[in-house]
Parts: C-alpha cells; sequence; structure tokens
C-alpha cells in the first residue's frame, strides 16, 4: 500500500480524525498531514488526491480539506499551482550548515558569522587575568557552584540588567554560557517533544536547530517590515496551541528589525488572553542600543523568559549569558542547566563580573557602537540605491536582492569572489519560500578596509545582477 493509501486507511478508521474531539476536524485532518510529512511518511513532490475525492474518500465537507491544506500550504509543507493539484512541498532552501565560527580561509573575507566588531575584550582580558588571583572570589574557583549561578556573579549580572531596563533582581537571573545555552535550558524546561514553538518565519537559525534537537514542531509567523505581525500571531495560537513563543525584539536577526512601541503594544494584546503560552524574548542584541523600549518581561513577567548575554557586545568567547525567569521557574531552569554541566564555569563568570564591577564593560560596549557606527555608515555610503534594513548599531544588515537575482545563486557568486555571506533561505521557515535577501555581518570584518573591499564585491553585484544570469540556477 502507498504512504498515503495508508495514511487514508488510517483516517477512516477514525483513529486519526475524531468527530467528537473538541479540536475541529479540519486541525486534525492538517495535523495528521503534517506529521506524515514532516516524519517522511509522504515525500516532497508526492500528489495529493483532489480535494472533492479527498472529502469522498473521508466522508467529510470539501471545505474542511480545503481549510487543512489552506493551513498546510501557510506551513509552507504543501503546494499548490493551477491544474496540477496540490503537492508535499519540495525543500528549496539552501542546505547551510550551521556554522558558529568565521571561515579563515586566506583571501577569504567571512561576513556570515554574527560577532562584535571590536577585539579590545582580549586587551581588557590581559589587564584583568593578573589581578584575577588577589580576588576574594579566588579561591572558590576550585570548587562546584550553584547551578543557577555564584550570587556574586548573579548580583552583578542584575546590576548590569536593571541598568538595560530589564526587571531583574539576583534572585530570579540564571547565569548561562551564551543566550543559545540559556533557550536551551528554558525549552527543555518548559516543553516536551511535540509541542509547537512559534517564531518569525525569518529568524536567527539556533533555534530551528534546538526545536529540530528536542523535536518540537517550529511554526513561522509572518510579519512586515516592523516585525512579526500582531494578526498572524493571533491566527498562529489559534491554529497551533503552542506551548512557546520565540521573539528577538531588538536588531533582529537576520532581518535587523527592532520593534517599536506600538508593534510590542499590539503583540502583547495578542498575546494578553493566553497565560498558557511562555514567551521566550531574545534581547541579546539589546546592550548594543541606546534608546530602549521597554521589554516584554515588564509587561509579563510572570509568563516571559528575558535572555540576553554578553556576546555581541563584549565577546562570544566569553560565553556568559543570562536567563531572567519568573521566580517560580528559577529552580527549573537551574535544573536543566543542572543535568547540562552542573553549573557554569566559575572563572568565565568571574571574569564577567569583575568587566561589571570595574566598569571596563560599560567602555567596551561603547566602542563596540561606536565602531558599530562608523561599520553602518560605510554600508550605507557602499549599498546606496540598494534596498537593505539595518539599525545605526546593528552587526548586521540585511540586504534585499534586486531582480533577476536569487540569493543563493549570489552568496554563491560573492564566495568565489571571497566574501563570505549567507542567503535569506538559511534563516527561512518555510521551505516553500526563501527570502530573497541575503545577510551582511559587517562586524565580521577584521577591519574597516576589509569591510570596505566586501562592500565593493557586494555592491557590484547587486547592481549588475542581469549580467550573471547566464548560469543562473
Ligand atoms: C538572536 C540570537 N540569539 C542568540 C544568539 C546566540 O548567542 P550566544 O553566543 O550568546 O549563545 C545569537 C547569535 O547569533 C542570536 O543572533
Amino acid at each position: 500500500m502507498s504512504p498515503f493509501k495508508e495514511l487514508l486507511a488510517a483516517l477512516k478508521t477514525d483513529t486519526l480524525l475524531q468527530r467528537d474531539s473538541a479540536e475541529t476536524l479540519y486541525a486534525q485532518l492538517a495535523s495528521s498531514l503534517a506529521e506524515a510529512i514532516r516524519s517522511g511518511a509522504l515525500s516532497p513532490g508526492e500528489r495529493l488526491p483532489p480535494h472533492r475525492e479527498l472529502a469522498g474518500e473521508l466522508g467529510i465537507n470539501i471545505t474542511t480539506v480545503t481549510r487543512a491544506m489552506a493551513v498546510l500550504q501557510e506551513q509552507g509543507l504543501v503546494e499548490s499551482r493551477p491544474g496540477r493539484g496540490t503537492q508535499v512541498a519540495v525543500p528549496r532552501q539552501v542546505q547551510v550548515q550551521f556554522q558558529s565560527a568565521p571561515s579563515d580561509a586566506p583571501g577569504m573575507i567571512d561576513l556570515s558569522v554574527n560577532r562584535p566588531a571590536t577585539d579590545d575584550y582580549t586587551q581588557a582580558l590581559a589587564t584583568l587575568l593578573p589581578r584575577l588571583a588577589s580576588d576574594p572570589r579566588f579561591a572558590g574557583m576550585k570548587e562546584y557552584h550553584p547551578s543557577e549561578g555564584m550570587s556574586w556573579a548573579r548580583e552583578a549580572a542584575a546590576t548590569w540588567l536593571r541598568a538595560l531596563d530589564v526587571p531583574a533582581q539576583p534572585s530570579n537571573v540564571v547565569i548561562t554560557e551564551g543566550a543559545q545555552h540559556g533557550i536551551a535550558c528554558i525549552l527543555r524546561a518548559m516543553t516536551v517533544a511535540g509541542d509547537t514553538v512559534l517564531a518569525d518565519s525569518i529568524t536567527y537559525q539556533g533555534i530551528n536547530a534546538l526545536c529540530r534537537s528536542l523535536g518540537l514542531n517550529l511554526v513561522g509567523v509572518e510579519g512586515d517590515e516592523r516585525g512579526m505581525n500582531p494578526r498572524a500571531l493571533g491566527e498562529a495560537i489559534a491554529t497551533y496551541a503552542p506551548r512557546v513563543l520565540f521573539l528577538v525584539p531588538s536588531i533582529h536577526n537576520p532581518t535587523a528589525i527592532t520593534l517599536d512601541a506600538q508593534r510590542r503594544a499590539e503583540l502583547l494584546e495578542v498575546l494578553a488572553p493566553h497565560d498558557e503560552l511562555w514567551l521566550i524574548e531574545d534581547d541579546v542584541y539589546r546592550p548594543l542600543l541606546e534608546r530602549r523600549d521597554e521589554t516584554f518581561m515588564l509587561r509579563r513577567p510572570a509568563r516571559t523568559f528575558y535572555v540576553t548575554a554578553l556576546s555581541k557586545c563584549i565577546a562570544p568567547g566569553l560565553r556568559i549569558g543570562f536567563v531572567v525567569a519568573p521566580p517560580e521557574q528559577v529552580q527549573n531552569i537551574a535544573t536543566t542547566l543542572r543535568i547540562d554541566c552542573w553549573s557554569i564555569s566559575p572563572l568565565n563568570a568571574l571574569i564577567a563580573t569583575r568587566l561589571i564591577e570595574d566598569r571596563v564593560s560599560e567602555a567596551l560596549i561603547a566602542h563596540q557602537r561606536e565602531e558599530l557606527r562608523e561599520r553602518q555608515a560605510l554600508l550605507a555610503e557602499h549599498l546606496k540605491g540598494l534596498h537593505f534594513q539595518a539599525s545605526d548599531v546593528g552587526t548586521h544588515a540585511w540586504l534585499q536582492l534586486p531582480e533577476p537575482w536569487s540569493a543563493s545563486r549570489f552568496a554563491r557568486l560573492c564566495r568565489e569572489h571571497g566574501v563570505g555571506l549567507l542567503p535569506g533561505g538559511a534563516f527561512s521557515l518555510r521551505h516553500d519560500q526563501s527570502p530573497n535577501a541575503v545577510r551582511i555581518n559587517l562586524s565580521a570584518a577584521k577591519s574597516r578596509e576589509q569591510l570596505v573591499q566586501a562592500l565593493d564585491v557586494i555592491a557590484r553585484f547587486a547592481q549588475q545582477g542581469h549580467l550573471h544570469m547566464f548560469d543562473r540556477v
């Protein structure tokens, strides 16, 4: 029996479609088909029977089938073409390695990894290291420590976070090995395999990788030039009954959008009746901003996990992040972290604490902003006339490619000419749609001169797309 016939048989025997369930028939049909597609039981390109035929086979109304197919189409799992019916979507997303370090291949300017633009952390570290041995906390470097973090590190973190207007107290901060680790701890503590997580349909790759590894169903919510669309969020909540919403409100990766106060308020209004939904507010770029809107955590303290880190504003090599959790969830997060590694390294925590206490962090971040401003100005000058989104203190920019470029082709050509970029498809949660854009990490260039060299290549190709179409793929 073909996989589709097998599925049909299961649907017919009511094991998958339950007419007396509180869940609508179309939602049940959509989730059974989605599961068959995601598990690979239905293969990319496989034709599905016409809606009328399927409705007849299952003894249900044709509008039920049509609504289920619309949900699947929205998720990018099926495609409908006039005259060709509906088929399981063929993933068009370019397979991009989930990479964490820039390439150091000779001649390559790799702008595909998000890192800070300055190197003065290593200088600050060189000055700090000889002083650490006389720090009263140094003796504790040989010990195990509480999983939520050392009390002095939580104290310093809360002070630093409050200066960013994040409602943190030492007792609700958990110290992690960076933001990604914080998000992993939250997801592992608050979800079980099969739960649904919502995120922007174009989003940070790390959430995608995490959800896959934890067996979570990650669904994209459409947005516009101001970020996630509140109406689309409401619909996605109604359709998928998600457990978690993942948002990157400041200098979004990769689109560089910062949610304005009005959009934040609109999204909060949609979330208001949904106490069952946890929000992960991944605000790893907030420390770079000078003008900051209210955090979601401030307005929704009981249902929000706030995550940030020193990775983008000081140094990713420090591996220090902070989760601010609702008080009754702190121990859940700490327990998950304990399962990983008992606690983070006290030496990293002491370095971060001293940088904060000695106010060196302030100077490092101020310099970071200054360098990013200069680089963003270079980008604006070199990409003049092209359509891109950026923040004046952002580590990255999102360049929309003019016709007739395809993002993967463009990224490949730039790579062949010594410039590494990530194409839009690497960030898309919809496998039937790849944004025709590339992310440029201007902070990853080793110098402004290198950045200008790379921008020259990018601008030249973007403006001369028609000359490079002879071997278009
Ligand atoms: C939105 C977002 N969250 C989290 C991270 C990971 O940060 P960390 O290095 O602190 O784990 C990144 C890194 O690119 C990011 O862009």
